[in-house]
């Protein structure tokens, strides 16, 4: 396959580059992309050097795939031109999401849905994955009402800037700030914009994306989001209400069951997901699972998983790799 990576030079294109290169996805040529900022500055991948392309060259290369990581903006400008000429391109940014006209995948969840028509995927947000992953056993046996959804998220989320930030306040250095406040020793409970409802983006994101991932509208979640000060790695709350009552075993069952789930849930030996234990694993980790006892058919769990990878770079690696295999590109 000949792929290219939009936004090579950004930290979720540094783990892109990571993952595709663990994974041994099958390139035969590699295009690293970039701004105009970065044309002609080197990057390694599988110890050979490449120099970073501009957007108008990668189109015209007419790779097969082009993964994108390079902002929303970037991929509603750039995403259409290279469908034009044929690449298939799975997006990380938040541009093509509620689109109906585009899939919004997980690939453990509803990849068979993709077909050789589908010239612009989406990946969903860093968030959203780790829970649905985590929901789609249990929403498929017991069938899910209503979700209640808390996020602990780490900074890295936001970019290069905001790492920063929290770098810069741990060693008392005065810098540029990515956020409002000080993300040390703080909270925010503001992840990407507020809007009208004064919801912010990224919880209306928790709210819609797995309606549309599980093609069902039958269920609702109410989230919110908070920025602590954790360099990688997202952790949730999970409150679910389900239609039918569950067995607590059967759940923990399904779930060490679950491909890209693993069941950390030993309260004897404090055993519990953590970002620390989540950091460059593709895995999503669930465990503090226990019964809501405040009203029926109701469970509570903790959800990790590193947002770059899971979150972000493995998920959209992942597309691609599916569709290599089905033969859709
Ligand atoms: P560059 O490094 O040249 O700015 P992050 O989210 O970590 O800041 O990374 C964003 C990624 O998207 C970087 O690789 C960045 O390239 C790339 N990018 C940002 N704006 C553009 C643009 N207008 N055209 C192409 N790539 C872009």
């Amino acid at each position: 396959m000949k792929v290219a990576v939009v936004g090579a030079t950004g930290m979720v294109g540094e783990v892109m580059l990571k993952v595709l290169e663990e994974r041994n996805f099958p390139i035969t040529e590699l295009l690293l992309v970039a701004s105009e900022r970065s044309v002609g500055k080197k990057l390694t991948f599988k110890n050979k050097e490449y120099s970073i392309i501009g957007l108008a060259d990668a189109v015209a290369a007419k790779p097969e795939i082009a993964i994108f990581s390079a902002g929303g903006d970037t991929s509603l400008k750039w995403a259409p031109k290279f469908a034009e000429a044929g690449t298939t391109v799975v997006d990380n940014s938040s541009a093509w999401r509620m689109d109906p006209t585009k899939k919004l995948v997980v690939p453990e969840i509803n990849a068979s849905e993709l077909t050789k028509e589908d010239k612009i995927i989406a990946n969903p947000n860093c968030s959203t994955i780790q829970m649905v992953l985590a929901l789609s056993p249990l929403h498929a046996k017991y069938k899910m009402k209503r979700v209640v959804v808390s996020t602990y998220q780490s900074v890295s989320g936001t970019g290069v800037k905001a790492v920063k930030q929290l770098e810069n306040e741990i060693a008392g250095i005065e810098g540029e700030m990515a956020y409002p406040y000080p993300i040390g020793r703080n909270a925010l409970p503001h992840c990407d914009v507020f809007m009208e409802n004064g919801y912010t983006k990224e919880e209306m994101k928790l709210a819609r994306e797995p309606q549309k991932i599980f093609n069902d509208k039958t269920f609702s979640v109410t989230a919110t989001a908070v920025r602590i000060p954790t360099a990688g790695g997202h952790s949730e709350s999970v409150n679910v209400e389900f239609e039918n009552d569950f067995d607590l075993a059967d759940v923990r069952k399904m779930l060490h069951e679950t491909p890209g789930v693993v069941v950390q849930d030993n309260t004897d030996t404090n055993t519990y997901p953590m970002p620390i234990y989540a950091h460059d694993k593709d895995e999503v980790f669930v465990g503090r699972i226990r019964r809501d006892e405040t009203q029926p058919n109701t469970l509570n769990m903790w959800i990790v998983a590193d947002n770059l990878r899971k979150g972000a770079a493995t998920n959209t690696i992942q597309i691609a790799e599916y569709l290599v295999e089905n033969n859709l590109v």
